[in-house]
């Protein structure tokens, strides 16, 4: 059959899904299926339009449907904190849950994950919510550029939700020196502001810098769209004085914020890997497996591009 699964679905069939709205345009089913192929499971990922106002009512059906879990995009993450029965210490951290587990207890009383049951599971099933987006900024950083935080000096651009998240994680991470831009200052400025009660010995600015920096990081969500203003303003910061360039955005797979990058020399990535990486994490959390990366990013690769 054709696919990445063995057999067609079947009364067996375990269920994972992404709610968000929109989420028409979401590639996570396309590379999470093909993730769970590979792992010979017979689960299936699929993606559901949720409101926000019906965000708990949806959470509750996967609860008693005995989903495996769920993932939250757009505008749920936030949402979310408030309606999972336990959060996990990522969640609490970045005070954002992506992820859910659905956990029931075991014959000796301790949560386990749905995995763990495959007939007679008890009546009653906790829903814990993680975070598997701000590592994976991080993953990406590493695998994509070979830039690791510790002793970086980055200019990040955009403080909205993806802004502040590549912020705190940089600086949980020991970045060197980090400078905020966002067209909108006061909401750079109440990033800094968090760092600075959060992790204080994390040395950060708001505004461009005067010196060379490792990496420029694009985390408005300029370049989605064809006639968008550029995100960094060359004239106050040429992309010269940067080692490397970084776009969270990746449709088109080279934005013109990355296009210019590269024309100046620089090192560029998208934000695939990103995308990649919270979903690869995902995938272990529910699995308790190694995710096989390779196969979800052909997978995700051929979903986005061609
Ligand atoms: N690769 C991935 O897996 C991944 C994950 C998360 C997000 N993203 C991408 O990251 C981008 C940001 O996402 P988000 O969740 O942070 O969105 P958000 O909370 O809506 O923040 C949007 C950011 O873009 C800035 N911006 C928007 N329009 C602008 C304009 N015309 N001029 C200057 N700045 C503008 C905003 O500035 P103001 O504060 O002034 O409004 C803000 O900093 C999106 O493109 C999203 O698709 C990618």
């Amino acid at each position: 059959m054709s696919g990445p699964f063995a057999a067609p679905p079947d009364a067996a069939t375990r269920c994972c899904a992404v709610y968000g709205h929109p989420v028409r345009h979401s590639a996570s089913p396309a590379f999470q299926n093909a993730g769970l192929g590979a792992l010979g499971l017979n689960w299936r990922y699929l993606a559901f339009e949720v409101r926000p106002e019906q965000l708990r009512a949806a959470i509750e059906g996967a609860r008693a449907m005995r989903f495996i879990g769920l993932n939250l995009t757009v505008p749920h993450k936030l949402l979310a904190l408030e309606m999972v029965d336990i959060l996990d210490d990522s969640a609490r951290l970045w005070g954002a849950v992506n992820t859910i587990r659905f956990e029931a207890r075991d014959a000796s009383g301790q949560w386990q994950p749905l995995r763990q049951f495959e007939t007679d599971i008890p009546a009653e099933v906790r829903a814990q919510g993680f975070n598997t987006d701000a590592d994976a900024i991080t993953r990406s950083l590493s695998e994509d550029l070979g830039i690791s935080a510790a002793g970086a000096r980055v200019l990040l651009l955009g403080a909205g939700g993806a802004g502040r998240a590549a912020a705190l994680k940089l600086a949980a991470d020991g970045v060197g020196e980090l400078f905020l831009v966002n067209r909108t200052p006061r909401k750079a400025e109440a990033v800094a502001a968090e760092i600075a009660q959060r992790f204080p010995g994390a040395r950060c600015h708001v505004g461009y810098p005067e010196r060379p920096v490792d990496l420029v990081l694009n985390a408005t969500s300029l370049g989605l769209n064809a006639g968008d203003p550029p995100p960094l303003d060359e004239r106050l910061f040429p992309f010269q004085r940067a080692g490397a360039a970084y776009d969270m955005v990746y449709r088109p797979a080279e934005t013109p914020f990355l296009r210019a990058a590269r024309q100046a020399g620089l090192r560029t990535a998208n934000g695939v890997g990103m995308l990649l990486y919270q979903g690869a994490a995902a995938l272990e959390l529910w699995t308790g497996r190694t995710a096989p990366v390779d196969v979800m990013r052909q997978a995700l690769l051929k979903s986005v591009y061609v």
